[in-house]
């Protein structure tokens, strides 16, 4: 791995699951920075499924970083991870990512499973740091035509 360490800036922060009044903050991160975001109505959906988390950390009761999945069979489908631009390259994704594991394990499920668009290498370079690994390459993915790099951890 290019990176055996974590960033540790993060210590400051802990992992939650989302409350449904902080539903609207992860529908506007997910506006600030996709091309296909998911609307409050959709995400309210996702948070009402036994089978999905999101995951958050906050600062003074903002939400700076999250990662929702959905747990299907064995596997946790990767839903979205951001973290607020403001708040970027602190170790935050890698923290949340991590931390993950075992609120997926408790769904029942032995891996993550996600798809990230070719030109994402901060999300790759994210992922490559933390042991998941590349399997293949989906064309056409996106809704506008961009390739996917399949990407998954097994637990
Ligand atoms: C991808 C994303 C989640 C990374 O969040 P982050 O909290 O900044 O990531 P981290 O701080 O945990 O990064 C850990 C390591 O990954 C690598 N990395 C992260 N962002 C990078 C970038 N823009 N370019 C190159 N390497 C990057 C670095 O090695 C970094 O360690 P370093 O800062 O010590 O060098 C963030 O850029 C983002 O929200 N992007 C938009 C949403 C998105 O594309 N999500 C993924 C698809 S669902």
């Amino acid at each position: 791995m290019k990176h055996p360490q974590i960033p540790t800036h993060y210590r400051q922060y802990r992992v939650e699951g989302l409350h449904f009044w902080d539903i609207r903050q992860i529908a506007q991160l997910e506006r600030l920075v996709f091309l296909e975001p998911m609307s409050v109505s959709q995400v309210c959906r996702k948070y009402f499924l036994s089978r999905t988390r999101y995951l958050v950390v906050k600062d003074q009761g903002r939400i700076i970083a999250y990662f929702g999945f959905e747990v299907l069979g064995q596997y946790a489908h990767v839903l979205a991870n951001v973290t607020h631009p403001q708040y970027r390259r602190q170790g935050l994704a890698a923290f949340v990512l991590t931390r993950a594991q075992p609120w997926a394990e408790r769904l029942g499920a032995k891996a993550f499973l996600g798809e990230v668009r070719l030109s994402n290498q901060a999300q790759l370079e994210v992922l490559e740091m933390i042991g998941w690994k590349q399997l293949g390459i989906i064309p056409r993915f996106f809704g506008n035509g961009e390739d996917a790099h399949i990407v998954m951890k097994v637990f």
